[in-house]
């Protein structure tokens, strides 16, 4: 994604004539950045070969996670929607783990029916559910438990999950009783710890402390785990030149930990495949100029993309036709929905812009459509995806019919 001849361009293709050709909101990937993103993935942790697992709620659109089965990655899902979405997407069930704090009979009944890799589970309660259940079906079910390691992610307080007062996984002493139990259940087999400390980690020192304490745990659980799921989280700069993860590092300590567990590293990545490779093209509507602030007014808000309104989060933002004109003013862009947190970023000295002209909100790939509503009654918009010249519609835009 870059500028060709002061066009904005995805791949080979202009988003100017995109949102001619589809109107805006529009999200928008490039194949090229998934690909480069999965190899550059792989590769970082290519002397152990781990089993990639793509968090699914980072993006869930049926075809992308097509494409992302092609490069053999498998799926980490927290839900039966998701479950059914990646079965949709051809992804083997043997690549498939099941996270979450709140999995129903339902949907413990259908995972196990479809012979999924894991069921990770978080509580003694689930355990006893995924027990019951397996009884009931006189299967034999293979699970795994998802630690809390009380590690801070030194990430937003928001997106944090490995601290002791977070819902996620359990403590010491309630996984050292749940091996137990699993041992001496007859339709449990547990294979595997799981961890996942946060979202949008750029240190890779947390990891290193997680990894001491698993380490430790592991040891005097005295268990084999088949499985190390060490879950996703590693973040991606939304800034131009701000600090990047440092895979190398966090690879030694994974290697180093390794030489004592003789077990399969899982991850379950999601914005690090899917993060930067989306914009969402939007048109401005109006310009408005108050008092005491001014509006850049577009046609893509809150409902379409939540993260600014969220979590404080602030997506670079880009004229689609960069001019030389640049603005004295301040401007403010919101959207057009009745919620004062509607707003996407403030800038000073963005280029002069005029109502109909295009900007681009980057780095929506991940967390971006999949958060989307349908508040205000807006439909959802449409996405594509680039590859070079190719334009490929993955989902339509919703239609007001279905809404009404
Ligand atoms: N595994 C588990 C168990 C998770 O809970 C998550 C994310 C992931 C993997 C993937 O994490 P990632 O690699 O994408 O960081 N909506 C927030 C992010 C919430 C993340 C929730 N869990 C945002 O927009 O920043």
């Amino acid at each position: 994604m870059k500028y060709i001849n002061k066009n904005f361009t995805i791949e080979k293709v202009k988003a100017q004539s995109l949102a001619k050709q589809f109107r805006t909101p529009i999200y928008c990937y490039s194949y090229k950045r998934l690909k480069d993103n999965i190899n550059n993935f792989k590769k970082s942790f290519k002397s152990f070969s781990p089993l990639v697992c793509f968090a699914v709620k980072a993006n869930a659109n049926v075809n992308l996670i097509k494409e992302i089965r092609k490069f053999g990655l498998g799926a980490d899902v927290v839900s039966i929607g998701e479950l059914m979405k990646v079965l949709k997407a051809g992804i083997n069930p043997k690549k498939i783990v099941f996270s979450g704090v709140g999995k129903t009979f339902d949907e413990i009944s259908f995972a196990i029916n479809k012979k999924i890799l894991l069921i990770n589970a978080e509580s003694k309660s689930e355990i006893i559910q995924i027990d019951k259940i397996a009884k009931s079906k006189k299967r034999i079910v293979n699970i795994g438990i998802r630690l809390n390691p009380n590690t801070d992610a030194k990430t937003l307080s928001q997106i944090s999950t490995g601290k002791k007062e977070n819902k996620f996984g359990v403590d010491k002493k309630t996984f050292f009783e749940l091996v137990k139990y699993s041992n001496k259940s007859k339709n449990i087999r547990l294979q595997c710890l799981s961890v996942h400390i946060g979202s949008q980690i750029i240190n890779h020192l947390p990891y290193e402390k997680m990894l001491k304490i698993v380490d430790k745990i592991i040891m005097k659980a005295n268990h084999k785990f088949e499985f190390i799921d060490l879950g996703g989280g590693m973040g991606i700069s939304y800034k131009n030149n701000s600090k990047k993860f440092n895979y190398k590092k966090y690879n030694i300590a994974i290697k180093k930990f390794l030489i004592n567990h003789k077990s399969k590293i899982i991850f379950e990545p999601g914005r690090s495949i899917v993060g930067n490779i989306g914009v969402l093209i939007s048109k401005v509507i109006y310009i408005k100029e108050n008092q005491k602030k001014n509006f850049i007014i577009l046609d893509a808000a809150m409902n379409d993309l939540m993260r600014p309104a969220l979590y404080g989060a602030k997506h670079q933002t880009l004229p689609v036709l960069k001019t030389t004109q640049i603005s004295k003013k301040t401007y403010e862009f919101v959207g057009p929905i009745c919620e004062s947190t509607d707003k996407f970023i403030t800038l000073k000295k963005f280029q002069k812009l005029k109502e109909n002209d295009l900007i681009v909100i980057c780095d929506v790939g991940a967390y971006g459509m999949s958060l989307s509503s349908n508040y205000n009654a807006r439909p959802k918009a449409i996405e594509i995806l680039i590859n070079g010249s190719n334009i490929n519609i993955i989902k339509k835009r919703q239609k007001l019919t279905d809404l009404i």
